[in-house]
């Protein structure tokens, strides 16, 4: 077991090579984000038992809808499937969900499984398990702004004006304290051998550590990510001050 301290509080996912993996086994990409999702049930287990507070994953993004219909549609169906096959194991591991993007966007029924698996989990008080679908940094950030735009006008009929902070742009971000009040992700790990962000957590991931791996995300392991959990333990962090024992 690692050292308590040593752990990351937030470690957020970006789970890619669905399609590449199924490509690699002359199957639809579909069969890709199937045999995903049975990977990523794993690394939920595997985070909770490593007594990690906060596991947020990339399922979606804003950008995600230029696929085709068909492979949107069936990312949607799989939402379903696994609020059917989870949802007692999550309750079971005492697994809260959140979901970070503007999920009403999606179909009805793919709605209505998330507004159970939210209800279902809501008093749950172990791993925070956060899942950014329909979700894009960008998107996340506009929406604050537009949040904090209707503040400043009611401060302004009143005939106040204050300058806008970084703590107030955080507050209102989906991991803002004004909604799901998450930390920022202390470490964010991308499969599939790209290296970029695609959009996400860009303004929580300001002085988050970043860990790339070729695996592809269905292969992607509990063996993998614990492995990934204890090179965190070895990292310096330094958020642009100097360490402790420099003179
Ligand atoms: C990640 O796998 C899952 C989603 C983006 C929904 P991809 O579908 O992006 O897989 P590749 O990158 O095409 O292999
Ligand atoms: C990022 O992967 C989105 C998710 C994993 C949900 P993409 O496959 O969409 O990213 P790009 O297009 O390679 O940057
Ligand atoms: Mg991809």
């Amino acid at each position: 077991m690692l050292e308590i301290g040593k752990l990351p509080t937030h470690v957020a996912v970006i789970m890619d090579g669905n399609g590449r993996w199924a490509k690699s086994k002359n199957r639809p990409r579909l069969f890709g984000h199937n045999a995903g999702m049975q990977a990523m049930k794993q690394i939920v287990i595997t985070a909770s038992n490593l007594g990690i507070k906060y596991l947020t994953v990339y399922a979606f993004s804003t950008e995600n809808w230029k696929r085709s219909t068909e492979e949107v549609s069936g990312i949607f169906k799989l939402i379903i499937k696994y609020v059917d096959s989870e949802l007692k194991e999550l309750i079971k591991n005492n697994v809260r969900i959140n979901i970070l993007g503007d999920y009403n966007m999606l179909p009805g029924d793919s709605v209505r499984a998330i507004d159970e698996l939210l209800d279902k989990t809501r008093d749950n008080d172990g791993l925070v398990f956060n899942i950014a679908l329909n979700y894009g940094g960008r998107d996340e950030i506009v929406k604050a702004i537009n949040e904090i735009i209707i503040d400043r006008k009611a401060l302004a009929d009143e005939g106040i004006s204050v300058d806008v902070t970084e703590d107030e742009v955080s507050n209102h971000l989906y991991t803002g304290v004004l909604h799901k009040n998450i930390p920022d992700p202390d470490l964010i790990i991308r499969t599939s051998g790209e290296e970029r962000l695609s959009n996400f957590l860009i303004w929580q991931a300001a002085y988050s550590e970043m860990m790339f791996t070729d695996t592809l995300w269905p292969d992607y392991s509990p063996e993998e990510f614990t492995a990934m959990i204890e090179k965190f333990s070895h990292r310096k962090r330094r958020f642009g001050g100097r360490e402790k024992e420099d003179k």
